[in-house]
């Protein structure tokens, strides 16, 4: 499959159009940015974790009934997608208390939320993405009270598949950001699921196994990056 032309340059992937109308080539690049785009780099080789992982994931929730945009790797950072109209909004699923929530809110960092929580963003980098309620995204017509509904029973049972494979190799899935896109009627998850989306913490440890590396300088990031793509498509760990 071949890349026609570049339809959006995003802050770490690049989408193009193909012969087929109803297929894109998404390039993971190797940037890597951080608060609203005020912390850049290009680390090598990210593009290529990134896209491995997504596509892992990616292949696993569709054999456990998720649809999802994802065709095939055309190479370790080109893959091949489903076009979807997207829908601007950040789907972040939380099953411990970090980030944003601890900063913004009264909870304990590192407190369970149990049942998780579903937090949407408006997906607006002029506007710093401010978090929505279900009426406003009704209101401003991002979504149909119908496609809300399904988008969240997505967004958890991807949670729950998620959770899962990534306990068995021993890493906690702290929360995660994911978006959704529809063809027609039909809601896919799009977009990537990837160390830049996660927040992952190693279950003996505590450890940081994502982004929060970079945002913090934690450590090593490619060093991090690689070892948990070696450890999520590796063999199982942790029974
Ligand atoms: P961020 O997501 O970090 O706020 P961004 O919008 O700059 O940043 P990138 O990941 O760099 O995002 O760019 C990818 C772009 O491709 C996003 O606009 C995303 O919504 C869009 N996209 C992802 N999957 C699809 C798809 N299947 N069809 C159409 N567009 C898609
Ligand atoms: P959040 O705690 O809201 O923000 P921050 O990482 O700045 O503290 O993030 C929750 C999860 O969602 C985290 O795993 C990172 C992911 N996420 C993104 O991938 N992109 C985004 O724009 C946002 C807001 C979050």
């Amino acid at each position: 499959m071949k890349c026609k032309q570049l339809l959006v340059k995003g802050k770490a992937k690049s989408v193009y159009s193909t012969d087929d109308r109803h297929k894109l080539v998404i390039e993971f690049r190797d940037d890597i940015t951080a608060f609203d785009g005020g912390k850049k780099d290009v680390l090598k080789n990210k593009g290529n974790y990134n896209a491995e992982v997504s596509a892992f994931f990616f292949e696993y929730l569709e054999q456990n009934g998720i649809r999802t945009h994802f065709f095939t790797m055309v190479d370790p950072h080109h893959m091949v997608v489903r076009k979807l109209e997207m829908i601007p909004l950040e789907v972040i699923v939380r099953n411990i208390a970090a980030g944003s929530l601890v900063r913004n809110y009264p909870f304990r960092e590192g407190a369970p939320l149990n049942p998780p929580l579903v937090v949407i963003d408006y997906k607006d980098d002029a506007r710093h993405d401010p978090m929505l309620n279900d009426e406003i995204i009704v209101a401003l017509k991002l979504a149909t009270p119908a496609e809300l509904k399904k988008i969240k029973k997505m967004a958890l049972e991807v949670n729950r598949l998620l959770s899962s494979l990534l306990s068995d190799h021993g890493i906690t899935l702290v929360d995660f950001k994911m978006e959704f896109g529809r063809q027609g009627k039909t809601i896919y998850l799009g977009d990537e699921i990837s160390m830049d989306s996660m927040r992952l913490w190693d279950k003996k440890t505590g450890e940081s196994l994502d982004k929060d590396v970079y945002r913090f300088e934690k450590g090593d990031v490619m060093a991090i990056y690689n070892r948990v793509v070696q450890r999520i498509t590796g063999p199982v760990m942790n029974k």
